[in-house]
């Protein structure tokens, strides 16, 4: 549902900004250091009640203030708003009443972010993959999130006890049905959602760039044609040796290849970036595709590393999506040019952390 009207006050530089975004698309423009960053942080920090670039609530709230709020109505005209305080409470409405989830919150606000950190999607370590995998899951089936919970707590308690070393593999295998019953659900429902993403994304991918051979695969965390039963007993002594559950769904891993080669040891940083993009925007569409309504993009800098052809691209691509876009740019003339309908795109110019609206 995308947002209609944004008001942020006490995030970073800024101290007090109200825009009317488009629902479309929405550039940032601004010098370094103008606070353009600090927009996208602010949705996020209104849609996930946390910021992309610190995992800390102090460093985000204005140097002297003892909080920051931010403020938006979606355009079913809900009020949307979250508050934090540098002592680290947090204050969350939707619809005048409260809500004491994150989760429900993140189910209001759709995001997706592109950063020039989120190239490390194809580079850094699994988890960030599986985080990708797990958002369009959450968003599509709502008891996945149980199931999860459960079996990190479950893997935890294992864990526990193979580190004491007092458990025997007869004990462990009562841990270990309510383990299979969760993981299971778990992989099934990445599973799915990775067959659905795959046509998506090899579309996407043929309109951006052409790389022979270029294959996304799910790894379920064990060997897939094995029983997740069968694993956990087969491996009881060397996970007792470990002191903790090698293999399971915490192992899980979208593994990204051209030929038999990671595309981590083959692909440029530029060809990487077009490939998590290729990923995010298959993801803001199967969203679209399956909720029957837009997500929203944040996207930072999507100029660096790449060039004007793909960043057009790119830009046609979300503008296509129907989704809602906040994009940044240094240099506004960079992509000003990059959307087919000119009218719906509005434009932002951020001085020392004060927002005006311009004509694109
Ligand atoms: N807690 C804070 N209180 C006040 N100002 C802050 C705080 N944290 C950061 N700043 C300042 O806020 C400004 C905005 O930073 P931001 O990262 O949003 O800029 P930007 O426009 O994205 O810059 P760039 O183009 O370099 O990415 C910076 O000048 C920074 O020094
Ligand atoms: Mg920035």
């Amino acid at each position: 549902m995308p947002i209609d009207h944004l008001q942020i006050v006490g995030v970073r530089n800024l101290e007090s900004v109200v825009i009317e975004p488009s629902p479309t698309i929405n550039i940032i423009c601004g010098i370094n250091g103008s606070g353009k960053t600090s927009i996208l942080e602010s949705i996020h920090l209104l849609g996930l009640a946390r910021s992309f670039r610190s995992s800390k609530i102090q460093p985000i709230i204005q140097h002297g203030e003892n909080c920051c709020t931010v403020f938006g109505r979606l355009d079913d005209g809900y009020p949307i708003g979250i508050q934090r305080l540098t002592d680290g409470e947090l204050l969350i409405k939707y619809a005048g009443k409260r809500l004491f989830s994150v989760a429900e919150l993140a189910c209001k606000l759709p995001l997706i972010i592109i950063t020039p950190d989120t190239f490390q999607l194809v580079s850094g370590s699994p988890s960030l993959r599986r985080q990708f995998i797990d958002w369009g899951v959450f968003h599509v089936e709502h008891t996945f999130l149980t199931y999860w919970k459960n079996t990190r707590k479950i893997l935890k308690q294992r864990n526990n006890l193979l580190k004491n070393g007092t458990i025997s593999h007869s004990q462990v295998a009562a841990w270990d049905i309510s383990l299979i019953e969760n993981a299971e659900k778990v992989d099934q429902f990445r599973s799915n959602y990775i067959n659905q993403l795959k046509n998506l994304f090899n579309q996407i991918v043929e309109i951006l760039i052409d790389i022979k051979e270029l294959k996304f695969s799910y790894y379920r965390g064990w060997d897939n044609e094995k029983k997740y039963s069968e694993v956990l007993s087969s491996n009881f002594q060397r996970d007792s040796k470990l002191g903790y559950t090698n293999l399971g769904p915490h192992k899980a891993d979208l593994k990204i290849t051209v030929g038999n080669r990671l595309a981590t040891d083959v692909l440029s940083r530029g060809q990487q970036k077009i490939i998590v993009c290729a990923l995010k925007i298959a993801q803001g569409l199967l969203f679209q595709q399956q909720l029957q309504r837009p997500c929203i993009f944040l996207i930072d800098d999507l100029a660096s590393e790449l060039d004007q052809h793909f960043r057009n691209n790119i830009c046609q691509l979300l503008e296509g999506s129907g989704a809602q876009v906040f994009i940044t740019a240094i240099d506004n003339l960079l992509i000003t040019n990059s959307w087919n309908n000119k009218s719906k795109v509005k434009m932002f110019h951020v001085e020392h952390g004060q927002v005006k609206e311009m004509q694109p």
